[in-house]
Protein backbone atom coordinates (compact mmCIF):
# COMPACT_ATOMS: atom_id res chain seq x y z
CA UNK A 1 0.00 0.00 0.00
CA UNK A 2 1.48 3.18 -1.28
CA UNK A 3 1.65 5.85 2.24
CA UNK A 4 2.25 9.32 2.42
CA UNK A 5 3.17 11.75 5.42
CA UNK A 6 2.58 15.07 5.42
CA UNK A 7 5.50 16.49 7.36
CA UNK A 8 9.74 15.80 7.20
CA UNK A 9 10.09 15.77 11.11
CA UNK A 10 10.97 13.68 13.75
CA UNK A 11 7.43 11.63 13.83
CA UNK A 12 7.53 11.61 9.48
CA UNK A 13 10.79 10.31 9.11
CA UNK A 14 10.29 7.58 12.17
CA UNK A 15 6.78 6.81 10.20
CA UNK A 16 8.90 6.41 6.92
CA UNK A 17 11.22 3.98 8.28
CA UNK A 18 8.83 1.62 10.04
CA UNK A 19 6.43 1.94 6.67
CA UNK A 20 9.18 0.93 4.43
CA UNK A 21 10.61 -1.63 6.57
CA UNK A 22 6.93 -3.14 6.73
CA UNK A 23 7.32 -3.08 2.40
CA UNK A 24 5.32 -0.01 2.07
CA UNK A 25 6.43 2.25 -0.92
CA UNK A 26 6.60 5.76 0.78
CA UNK A 27 6.35 9.28 0.14
CA UNK A 28 6.91 12.32 2.57
CA UNK A 29 5.32 15.87 1.71
CA UNK A 30 7.65 18.77 2.07
CA UNK A 31 6.77 22.19 2.78
CA UNK A 32 9.47 22.96 0.01
CA UNK A 33 11.21 20.76 -2.21
CA UNK A 34 14.30 23.11 -2.71
CA UNK A 35 15.01 23.45 0.45
CA UNK A 36 18.53 21.27 1.49
CA UNK A 37 17.75 18.40 3.70
CA UNK A 38 18.89 15.18 4.19
CA UNK A 39 17.21 12.69 1.81
CA UNK A 40 17.19 8.94 2.09
CA UNK A 41 16.93 6.33 -0.42
CA UNK A 42 14.15 4.71 0.48
CA UNK A 43 11.56 8.19 0.12
CA UNK A 44 10.19 9.72 -2.12
CA UNK A 45 9.77 13.60 -1.34
CA UNK A 46 7.28 15.59 -3.17
CA UNK A 47 5.46 19.11 -2.38
CA UNK A 48 3.40 19.18 0.44
CA UNK A 49 0.03 19.95 -2.46
CA UNK A 50 0.99 16.95 -4.31
CA UNK A 51 1.37 14.46 -0.76
CA UNK A 52 -2.89 12.76 -1.72
CA UNK A 53 -1.36 12.35 -5.84
CA UNK A 54 -0.52 8.61 -5.39
CA UNK A 55 -1.21 6.95 -1.53
CA UNK A 56 -4.10 5.46 -0.38
CA UNK A 57 -3.15 6.60 3.60
CA UNK A 58 -1.55 9.91 4.17
CA UNK A 59 -0.27 10.74 7.88
CA UNK A 60 -0.65 13.94 9.02
CA UNK A 61 2.51 14.42 11.06
CA UNK A 62 2.85 18.14 11.06
CA UNK A 63 2.62 20.15 14.38
CA UNK A 64 -1.23 19.70 15.86
CA UNK A 65 -1.12 24.01 15.97
CA UNK A 66 -0.68 24.57 12.52
CA UNK A 67 -2.48 21.99 10.70
CA UNK A 68 -5.10 23.82 9.15
CA UNK A 69 -2.66 25.23 7.06
CA UNK A 70 -0.77 22.50 6.35
CA UNK A 71 -3.33 20.71 4.78
CA UNK A 72 -5.31 23.64 2.99
CA UNK A 73 -3.35 23.31 -0.22
CA UNK A 74 -3.19 19.72 -0.86
CA UNK A 75 -4.43 18.86 -3.65
CA UNK A 76 -7.59 16.01 -4.48
CA UNK A 77 -7.83 14.20 -1.23
CA UNK A 78 -11.42 13.56 -1.96
CA UNK A 79 -11.83 10.10 -0.84
CA UNK A 80 -8.09 9.35 0.31
CA UNK A 81 -7.52 8.14 4.26
CA UNK A 82 -5.85 10.39 6.31
CA UNK A 83 -4.32 9.47 9.60
CA UNK A 84 -4.23 12.43 12.34
CA UNK A 85 -1.48 11.68 14.61
CA UNK A 86 -1.43 15.26 15.37
CA UNK A 87 -2.15 16.71 19.05
CA UNK A 88 -2.88 20.18 19.83
CA UNK A 89 0.00 21.24 21.71
CA UNK A 90 1.33 24.97 21.84
CA UNK A 91 4.41 26.27 24.01
CA UNK A 92 5.30 24.58 26.85
CA UNK A 93 3.25 21.47 26.35
CA UNK A 94 0.01 23.03 26.76
CA UNK A 95 -3.16 21.78 25.14
CA UNK A 96 -4.39 24.03 23.44
CA UNK A 97 -8.09 22.81 21.82
CA UNK A 98 -10.25 20.43 22.99
CA UNK A 99 -13.48 19.65 24.95
CA UNK A 100 -16.04 20.18 22.50
CA UNK A 101 -14.13 19.55 19.07
CA UNK A 102 -10.51 18.88 18.32
CA UNK A 103 -7.56 18.51 15.55
CA UNK A 104 -9.17 15.65 14.56
CA UNK A 105 -12.75 16.97 13.80
CA UNK A 106 -11.74 20.21 12.34
CA UNK A 107 -9.51 18.45 9.85
CA UNK A 108 -12.74 16.06 8.72
CA UNK A 109 -14.16 19.36 8.68
CA UNK A 110 -12.35 21.41 6.17
CA UNK A 111 -11.39 17.62 4.33
CA UNK A 112 -14.90 16.70 4.24
CA UNK A 113 -14.91 14.54 1.42
CA UNK A 114 -11.94 12.46 2.73
CA UNK A 115 -11.94 10.08 5.47
CA UNK A 116 -10.00 10.83 8.65
CA UNK A 117 -9.15 8.54 11.34
CA UNK A 118 -7.42 9.59 14.69
CA UNK A 119 -4.22 7.15 16.09
CA UNK A 120 -0.87 6.96 16.96
CA UNK A 121 -1.17 10.11 18.70
CA UNK A 122 -1.09 8.81 22.48
CA UNK A 123 2.20 7.67 21.99
CA UNK A 124 5.90 8.83 21.74
CA UNK A 125 8.28 7.85 18.45
CA UNK A 126 10.28 6.15 20.70
CA UNK A 127 7.23 3.48 21.18
CA UNK A 128 5.50 3.70 17.58
CA UNK A 129 8.86 1.80 16.82
CA UNK A 130 9.07 -0.77 19.52
CA UNK A 131 4.70 -0.83 20.25
CA UNK A 132 5.61 -2.90 23.32
CA UNK A 133 6.40 -2.97 27.41
CA UNK A 134 7.78 -5.43 29.46
CA UNK A 135 6.56 -7.63 26.10
CA UNK A 136 3.14 -6.43 26.16
CA UNK A 137 1.85 -4.97 23.17
CA UNK A 138 0.53 -1.58 23.81
CA UNK A 139 -3.23 -0.86 22.46
CA UNK A 140 -3.62 1.90 19.61
CA UNK A 141 -7.07 3.53 19.99
CA UNK A 142 -8.45 4.46 16.25
CA UNK A 143 -11.53 6.50 15.64
CA UNK A 144 -13.22 7.58 12.33
CA UNK A 145 -16.63 7.59 10.62
CA UNK A 146 -15.45 5.31 7.94
CA UNK A 147 -16.05 1.83 8.64
CA UNK A 148 -13.83 0.79 5.77
CA UNK A 149 -11.17 3.50 6.70
CA UNK A 150 -10.56 2.52 10.30
CA UNK A 151 -10.58 -1.25 9.24
CA UNK A 152 -7.54 -0.24 6.91
CA UNK A 153 -5.99 1.59 9.38
CA UNK A 154 -6.80 -1.16 11.77
CA UNK A 155 -4.59 -3.42 9.82
CA UNK A 156 -2.05 -0.87 9.42
CA UNK A 157 -1.32 -0.27 13.11
CA UNK A 158 -1.55 -4.22 13.70
CA UNK A 159 1.46 -4.63 11.24
CA UNK A 160 3.23 -2.01 13.14
CA UNK A 161 3.02 -4.12 16.27
CA UNK A 162 0.16 -2.93 18.22
CA UNK A 163 -2.95 -3.99 19.68
CA UNK A 164 -5.59 -1.80 17.41
CA UNK A 165 -8.91 -0.98 18.95
CA UNK A 166 -11.31 0.77 17.04
CA UNK A 167 -13.52 3.12 19.57
CA UNK A 168 -15.94 5.23 17.48
CA UNK A 169 -16.39 8.30 15.11
CA UNK A 170 -14.40 11.07 14.84
CA UNK A 171 -15.70 12.84 17.82
CA UNK A 172 -13.73 10.59 19.87
CA UNK A 173 -10.77 13.00 18.53
CA UNK A 174 -11.44 15.08 21.25
CA UNK A 175 -11.17 12.22 24.06
CA UNK A 176 -8.05 10.97 22.23
CA UNK A 177 -6.13 13.95 21.92
CA UNK A 178 -6.19 15.13 25.89
CA UNK A 179 -5.17 11.33 26.82
CA UNK A 180 -1.79 12.21 24.87
CA UNK A 181 -1.32 14.88 27.61
CA UNK A 182 -0.86 11.97 29.91
CA UNK A 183 2.39 10.32 28.10
CA UNK A 184 3.47 13.97 27.09
CA UNK A 185 3.22 15.31 30.29
CA UNK A 186 5.35 12.24 32.12
CA UNK A 187 7.92 11.53 29.68
CA UNK A 188 8.71 14.72 28.16
CA UNK A 189 7.55 17.56 31.10
CA UNK A 190 8.95 15.35 34.06
CA UNK A 191 11.80 13.33 32.69
CA UNK A 192 10.12 9.63 33.42
CA UNK A 193 11.15 6.98 31.59
CA UNK A 194 9.38 5.75 27.81
CA UNK A 195 9.20 2.70 28.57
CA UNK A 196 5.25 2.51 29.77
CA UNK A 197 1.92 3.02 27.47
CA UNK A 198 -1.93 2.04 27.74
CA UNK A 199 -3.08 -1.56 27.33
CA UNK A 200 -7.05 -1.54 27.07
CA UNK A 201 -8.00 -4.57 28.40
CA UNK A 202 -11.51 -6.34 27.16
N1 LIG B 1 7.12 13.67 18.81
C1 LIG B 1 6.36 12.67 19.24
O1 LIG B 1 6.82 11.82 20.03
C2 LIG B 1 4.93 12.56 18.76
C3 LIG B 1 4.19 11.39 18.99
C4 LIG B 1 2.88 11.30 18.50
C5 LIG B 1 2.34 12.37 17.80
N2 LIG B 1 3.09 13.49 17.59
C6 LIG B 1 2.53 14.58 16.79
O2 LIG B 1 3.17 14.51 15.52
C7 LIG B 1 3.20 15.80 14.92
C8 LIG B 1 4.61 16.06 14.39
O3 LIG B 1 5.53 16.04 15.46
P1 LIG B 1 7.10 16.07 15.18
O4 LIG B 1 7.74 15.80 16.49
O5 LIG B 1 7.45 15.22 14.02
O6 LIG B 1 7.32 17.61 14.77
P2 LIG B 1 8.58 18.24 14.01
O7 LIG B 1 9.77 17.38 14.16
O8 LIG B 1 8.63 19.64 14.49
O9 LIG B 1 8.16 18.22 12.46
C9 LIG B 1 7.12 18.98 11.97
C10 LIG B 1 7.09 18.93 10.45
O10 LIG B 1 5.94 19.66 10.03
C11 LIG B 1 6.32 20.58 9.02
N3 LIG B 1 5.43 21.76 8.95
C12 LIG B 1 4.45 21.90 8.07
N4 LIG B 1 3.80 23.03 8.19
C13 LIG B 1 4.40 23.67 9.17
C14 LIG B 1 4.17 24.94 9.74
N5 LIG B 1 3.18 25.75 9.32
N6 LIG B 1 4.97 25.31 10.74
C15 LIG B 1 5.94 24.51 11.18
N7 LIG B 1 6.20 23.27 10.66
C16 LIG B 1 5.43 22.86 9.67
C17 LIG B 1 7.75 20.92 9.33
O11 LIG B 1 8.31 21.41 8.13
P3 LIG B 1 9.79 22.01 7.98
O12 LIG B 1 10.69 20.79 7.96
O13 LIG B 1 9.72 22.73 6.69
O14 LIG B 1 10.02 22.89 9.17
C18 LIG B 1 8.29 19.58 9.78
O15 LIG B 1 8.64 18.80 8.65
C19 LIG B 1 2.75 16.78 16.00
O16 LIG B 1 1.43 17.16 15.74
C20 LIG B 1 2.81 15.98 17.28
O17 LIG B 1 1.85 16.40 18.23
C21 LIG B 1 4.36 13.60 18.04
Amino acid sequence: MNIGILGNGNVGNVLAEIFHKLGHPVQIGVRDLKDEFEKKHYIEYVGFEDIAEDNEIIVIAVPGNKVEKAISSIKNPEGKIFIDLTNPVGEDFVLTRGRYTSNGEVIQEILKDSHIVKTLNTVGVEKLVEPTVTGKKLTMLIAGNNKIANKKVEELVFEMGFDPMIVGDIHFSRYLEPLAMIWIEMVRKQGKSFENGLVWLR
